[in-house]
């Protein structure tokens, strides 16, 4: 079954851990770089004493040394799940891998949901025909460097499930039910759907911390999911 990380993107640690308090059988909180540099490693402590695994979700993309670092400290404080983009190169994913062992998930960003083929080609100097080729590639890269798997749209999903083949784990952000609001993101997919294609993490945020009722919202997904 797929695992569903709620996404606490509020804008402190008291709130986010209202919220959590009030969604039972919670398991997976995904913690960004305003809540983290907001409150740091005392909240992630906080999620992980309540028995809840925290995917920190920071994006490294740095020189290994300094990413292979990042990692062996979120490895300490008892992360579970940490993401690095592969644009930063298979020596630095390499280096990352190695750090997070085998107790800590480390999943890499393939191509930014903001990117479309003209910004990906302004960034990496040549022609992109296709998005999804770029996002296998680098995903590739990143199981041959020792990551766990890739953070990818629902767009992508199905294709690289295919070219991956069953282990990957493939982490899908911009999660939308019917009726839901899409908010910035552009590429969306319904949850069923998203592990239909092959999805073993799905990240939703605001479908639930914006909700009215964002207990309700909660329940719905995790029923989508069984
Ligand atoms: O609120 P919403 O469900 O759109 O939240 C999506 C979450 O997934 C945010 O925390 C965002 O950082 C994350 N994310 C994303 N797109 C990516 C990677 C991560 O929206 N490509």
């Amino acid at each position: 079954m797929a695992e569903l990380i709620v996404a606490f993107d509020l804008p402190n640690g008291r709130e986010a851990l209202a919220l959590a308090e009030r969604l039972p059988g919670l398991r997976w909180a995904k913690i960004g770089a305003v809540l983290f540099g907001r409150e740091g490693p005392s909240l992630v402590a906080e999620f992980t004493r309540r028995g809840i695994r925290v995917f920190l979700d920071l994006k490294w993309h740095d020189i290994p040394n300094i990413v292979a670092s990042a990692v062996s400290a979120a490895r300490e404080l008892g992360v579970s799940m940490t993401t690095v983009h592969c644009l930063g190169g298979r020596a630095m994913l390499t280096a990352a891998a190695h750090a997070a062992g085998s107790d800590l998930a480390l999943v890499g960003v393939t191509v930014l949901t903001s990117h479309d083929a003209a910004e990906l080609e302004g960034v990496l100097g040549r022609g992109v025909p296709d998005v999804g080729f770029e996002a296998e590639r680098l995903a590739r890269m990143a199981l041959q460097a020792g990551l766990r798997g890739v953070v990818t749209s629902g767009q992508e999903v199905g294709l690289l499930r295919e070219a991956l083949g069953p282990d990957p784990w493939i982490v899908v952000p911009g999660i939308r039910a019917q009726g839901d609001a899409a908010g910035d993101q552009v590429r969306t997919i319904e949850p069923a759907e998203a592990v239909r294609r092959g999805a073993t993490h799905l990240v939703v945020g605001r479908p639930i911390t914006g909700a009215r009722d964002p207990v309700a919202a909660y329940q719905r997904l995790v029923e989508a999911l069984d």
